[in-house]
């Protein structure tokens, strides 16, 4: 694993980008998989930029993201899709058609998370897969846990994770109860993980999760036993940590 130490978020998100450009360089027709929520968003911001100097082509790029939420509609603004063309997607010339993110309005969980694995399948799998981290260790929406959920799978929505995203909703009692995500046996498939954290208010969990032991309870914990990890954090993040 390789802990990069950045002074701020700002110096985060230009290495991230800076990383999956070179993964984008290396093999244009890469798979990324790919995280929502506040973190990658300067990352996403980077790319933008890179892309639209001339030297970053998206044209060939795969993508499937990490996970969104059950019961909303693409068009609902705080659906993952939505975030995902938002935040990214509408400003590169990433083809639509190669953009794969699990279907919240499909009522049939077993048949969306069995259909979404099939897509990971025949795209060979993710290159490089881009991961925040929940303020309770959670990777993708693995909620702590007595064992590690190995495929993509429904869950239900933490008490904190609830409250964690209730700022991007009206109130609590908007924010989904469920999700369609990945499985953590799903994420450890992926060749390369970059891990984003940023903030004071995760030096705990990403202490616990990097040195700590490895355990479902800490879903991000999984990632000491994967072979190819990158953590980008900055210092605030990076403060309970003995480096
Ligand atoms: C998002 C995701 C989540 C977030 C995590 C951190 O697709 O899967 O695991 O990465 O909740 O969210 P932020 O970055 O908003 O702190």
């Amino acid at each position: 694993m390789r802990i990069y130490r950045t002074s701020d978020y700002n110096e985060l998100s230009r290495k991230a980008a800076d990383m999956i450009a070179a993964q984008i360089l290396m093999k244009p027709a890469c798979v990324l998989g790919l995280a929502t929520g506040s973190t990658p968003v300067g990352t996403y911001e980077c790319l933008i930029e890179k892309h639209q100097s001339g030297s970053l082509d998206f044209s060939q790029v795969k993508s499937a993201n990490l996970d969104e939420y059950r019961g909303i509609s693409k068009e609902n603004p705080n659906s993952y899709y939505f975030f995902m063309m938002d935040k990214l997607f509408r400003h590169v010339n990433i083809n639509p058609a190669n953009t794969h993110i699990p279907d919240g309005t499909n009522p049939d969980a077993d048949a969306e998370c069995a259909r979404y694995e099939q897509i990971l399948c025949r795209l060979g799998g993710v290159d490089l897969q881009v991961l925040g981290l929940g303020h309770n260790g959670h990777i993708g929406f693995n909620e702590p846990a007595d064992a590690f959920p190995v495929n993509t799978h429904c869950v239900d929505l933490t008490q904190s994770t609830i409250e964690a995203n209730k700022r991007f909703f009206a109130s609590a009692e908007a924010v989904p109860k469920q999700a369609y995500t990945m499985g953590i046996g799903t994420i450890m498939k992926a060749r390369k993980i970059l891990l984003l954290v940023n903030g004071e208010a995760k030096a705990h969990i990403l202490n616990a999760a990097l040195c700590g032991p490895v355990t479902p309870r800490v879903p991000a914990s999984v990632l000491q036993l994967h072979p190819d990890v990158t953590v980008i954090a900055d210092n605030p993040a990076l403060s309970e940590m003995n480096l």
